[in-house]
């Protein structure tokens, strides 16, 4: 069943998703949504160079296979700035999940509750905060704020999640204004339904913005000082979102910053910018454990988290495959794109003898350069030819004794 909004189809689907993994839905999530708003998702800025890169360089780093480690049942708890999580995956925050589904973040709230995840909600969003909240009382969530040059913006945004238990705030700086994003102008991308905080605040206004209109309502200029004007006034932890290099971890943690989130946007901001997890050892290494760090972008994979894990994030986020798993599936469909990348990262865990997340924290990454090392498998369905049928690989019917062969077809 589709429902709509002003004439723009949302998915009103509740449903676990049967996948063999997350870059399966890409493709699937075409079939569900209106062309500007899947490229909307799916794009990155210019070329794309860094987007691709994000989830090859993953690629640069090896997961070394331990031996002789006398352990199973692996287990994915963890704690994070005091909140109890049942995975080291966290949902990213993303504009506008009307787009997907008709209860947008609503929906994706309760997927990431029913996963134990944390779930950060974008300032775009287009439900209220107090919506999302109500959907998962206990729920653990953080709130990503775009700065406004309007400070009574900021104060009433401030007000709202304190209200609503938000336990902290992403502060986006990577993204001052939008990136060079050709798909969207190819569609003339404008969010086709309105973004709570904005009609709160601006009534009538708020509908029917172009991206590049949002982001001029935001602040171009952040600097340290506001770090702490938003510490002081939220009176809520903050992280730095957009953190690619060890200098700006240096400044984020003098400024107060309680923790440090490592992101190039997805791909979406500066093209040619370097993939997050070729950064992430530097950034490691500057903060020292003295704050917690987030990691996002390019993550398809279990072995993706676990790499990001192993080489200095505390938690880490997953962006676009959620997306597609809110329209495909709804909550259940935002569910089950954790609980593939939990599958995965079990199996990585049990065969590198890592009991816990913590574990994986010190789990040796051998780090050697290979060449051509970026293709799907050769059993992809994206890249194989059709099997070919002969007379001696055939399965018979009669014949007990077969144990392979090929499908007709
Ligand atoms: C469609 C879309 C909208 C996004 N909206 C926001 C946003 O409102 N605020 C923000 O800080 N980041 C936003 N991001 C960036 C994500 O938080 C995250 O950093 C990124 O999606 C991670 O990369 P991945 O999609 O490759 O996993 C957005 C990303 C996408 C794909």
């Amino acid at each position: 069943m589709t429902a709509y909004y002003n004439g723009f189809p949302q998915s009103d689907k509740d449903e676990k998703i049967d996948m063999i993994n997350l870059d399966e839905l890409e493709e699937r999530a075409k079939e569900v949504m209106p062309e500007g708003a899947y490229y909307y998702i799916a794009s990155g800025s210019e070329n794309e160079w860094t987007w691709r890169n994000n989830t090859t360089a993953f690629n640069h780093f090896q997961i070394v296979p331990r031996a002789l480690t006398n352990m199973d049942n692996p287990q994915l708890d963890t704690e994070f700035m005091g909140m109890k999580l049942k995975t080291p995956v966290m949902i990213s925050p993303i504009a506008c999940h009307g787009i997907a589904h008709k209860d947008a973040e609503v929906a994706t709230q309760k997927g990431a509750a029913a996963a134990g995840a944390l779930f950060a909600s974008s300032t775009y969003g287009n439900k209220s905060v107090e919506d999302i909240a109500a959907a998962a009382p206990d729920a653990p969530r953080f709130f990503q704020l775009y700065l406004s040059k309007d400070w009574k913006f900021n104060q009433m945004v401030f007000d709202a999640i304190k209200q609503a238990g938000y336990k902290g705030i992403f502060l986006t700086v990577d993204a001052l204004v939008s990136g060079f994003r050709e798909a969207n102008l190819r569609t003339q991308f404008a969010f086709p339904v309105p973004l709570d905080f904005f009609t709160r605040y601006q009534g009538a206004k708020g509908e029917g913005q172009t991206v590049a209109e949002m982001y001029a309502s935001s602040a171009q200029k952040i600097g340290p000082e506001d770090v702490r004007r938003i510490k002081e006034m939220s009176g809520l932890p903050v992280f730095v979102k957009g953190v690619v290099c060890a200098e700006d971890a240096y400044l984020a943690m003098g400024c107060g910053a309680d923790g440090i989130y490592v992101t190039n946007h997805g791909g979406r901001e500066v093209d040619s910018g370097p993939a997050t997890i070729d950064m992430l050892p530097e950034i490691a290494q500057a903060v020292n454990h003295r704050v917690p760090i987030i990691f996002d972008s390019g993550v398809r994979r279990g072995s993706h988290v676990f790499k990001a894990l192993a080489l200095g994030a505390d938690i880490v986020g997953v962006g676009r495959p959620y997306l597609y798993g809110l329209a495909l599936g709804g909550p259940k469909g935002v569910q089950s794109v954790i609980e593939q990348l939990n599958t995965e990262l079990l199996i990585d865990m049990q065969l590198t003898g890592c009991k816990t997340v913590e574990d994986i924290k010190h789990a040796k990454i051998a780090h050697i350069n290979y060449t051509a090392d970026n293709l799907k498998s050769n059993t992809d369905p994206s890249r194989i030819k059709p099997y070919p049928v002969t007379a001696e690989n055939q399965m018979k019917d009669d014949d007990s004794d077969a144990v392979s062969g090929a499908s007709h077809s």
